[in-house]
């Protein structure tokens, strides 16, 4: 049935509006003090202020009391990599002694030592482990996740991993949006063949994907000795042509005109951007492309934070992502995101709180119809042990997180 009321919240939080947040905008989150939510057959049907009512039967909805806590629009992760085979924690060890991430990826390690793994796992294998991994995340208040391929790269094992997600959405209440991301890194058999490894992906792997309806999303990784502007141009024109959202790994580890490459072709979103210049910082917000930083990435990576500032002051729509990975980031946690974006990207809590729901649902096509509390929106809500979103921050690293609905349906923390 999906008929739910949660009454009384402390804060209904809502993040109101149906499109992305620039800049100011970021700052004011509509929270409704005292207020009740109501989701009729798992969409949301009112947003009432208090003492306010309306003409229901409470007969056919479940009641959740929620005195004393704040109520949010689910969390939307807009970029993870979470179907993958086997672990990484050697290169962990590795860079905690000092080795770069760029030097283990030179040396056949990072990517394509995932992609061996990957490509040994079975479909039911990888179906396995991303449930679970989608369990963790749902513990943690994710409604929706983003998830990319690429340790496949080829065609076969793309597509088991695109097949892993299309089937973890149809049996998992998490709702995943796929990306293609066959440019993710070139396997030894195309070393040193990059542009024909661009070429097969175009010719040979994109139109599947296309017509089996695999992916809403095409990306590739932009990066110095990964893949050129001039390569991702390419490869991202063509995913436009095929009718894909485009999303771009821009200026990770080098500044490498990755964020102008995204204002210039129109990315959805352009994801990572630690080096990205002043230049492409107001390219995107002059063109709309969600900036998805990814707090957990810098931390893991040892690397300078991306300038949340700076974009929010050049009126760009920033959004969050963990970027849950077996390399760079090997997190999923929702709570250390948080901390990290306020305490260290100096982002308020109100505007990683904007960044990790509307903002991120905007990253992913679906302002329209997750990422806030408005009416007619899918009921994705999730409710906090405390009375206020400013303890998603403050309270560092603990999962806060009290109950978490899920198209008006409940699943409480065990
Ligand atoms: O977003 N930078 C490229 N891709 C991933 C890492 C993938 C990996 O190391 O396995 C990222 O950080
Ligand atoms: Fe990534």
């Amino acid at each position: 049935m999906n008929n739910l009321i949660v009454k009384n919240a402390s804060q209904v939080v809502t993040c109101s509006g149906f499109a992305g947040k620039r800049g100011k905008e970021m700052s004011d989150l509509q929270v409704i003090e005292n207020g009740t939510v109501v989701v009729t057959g798992g969409v949301i049907s009112h947003v009432l202020k208090e003492g306010e009512s309306i003409p229901i039967n409470p007969s056919h909805y479940k009641v959740i009391s929620a005195e004393g806590k704040a109520l949010l629009p689910g969390f939307v992760d807009p970029h993870t990599h979470f179907v993958f085979g086997g672990y990484r924690e050697e290169e962990f060890a590795w860079r905690m002694r000092g080795d770069s991430y760029m030097d283990i990826m030179n040396r056949g390690g990072g990517i394509v030592n995932t992609t061996r793994a990957t490509r040994a796992a079975s479909e039911d294998e990888l179906f396995a482990v991303g449930k679970q991994r989608l369990d963790a995340m749902m513990q943690l208040g994710i409604t929706t996740v983003e998830g990319k391929s690429g340790y496949g790269l080829d065609k076969e094992t793309e597509l088991k991993q695109l097949r892993v997600m299309r089937r973890l959405n149809e049996e998992h209440p998490v709702d995943i949006v796929s990306t293609f991301m066959g440019a993710h890194a070139t396997p030894a058999e195309w070393k040193d063949r990059e542009d024909e490894f661009i070429d097969f992906n175009i010719n040979e792997v994109m139109p599947v994907v296309k017509q089996e309806k695999l992916a809403e999303c095409a990306d590739i990784f932009c990066e110095k000795n990964v893949f050129t502007t001039g390569q991702s141009r390419r490869y991202l024109t063509a995913a436009r042509k095929h009718g894909f959202k485009l999303k771009i790994h821009a200026d990770e580890i080098v500044s490498f005109g990755g964020a102008e490459l995204a204002a210039e072709l129109g990315c959805l979103s352009a994801d990572h951007l630690l080096q990205a210049s002043d230049e492409g910082i107001r390219a995107m917000a002059q063109e709309g492309v969600v900036a998805t930083l990814l707090p957990l990435t810098a931390f893991s990576l040892r690397e300078e934070f991306a300038r949340a500032r700076t974009m929010i002051q050049n009126n760009c729509m920033v959004a969050l992502a963990t970027d849950f990975n077996p390399g760079s980031s090997f997190s999923a946690s929702v709570p250390l995101l948080f901390a990290l974006a306020c305490i260290y990207m100096k982002m308020s809590p109100e505007e990683a709180v904007t960044a990790f729901t509307i903002n991120s649902a905007a990253a992913v096509g679906r302002a329209d119809k997750i990422g806030s509390i408005d009416v007619g929106k899918q009921g994705d809500l999730v409710l906090l042990k405390f009375p206020s979103y400013k303890f998603l921050p403050y309270h560092v690293g603990m999962n806060i997180v009290d109950t978490v609905i899920k198209n008006g349906k409940e699943y409480s923390e065990e």
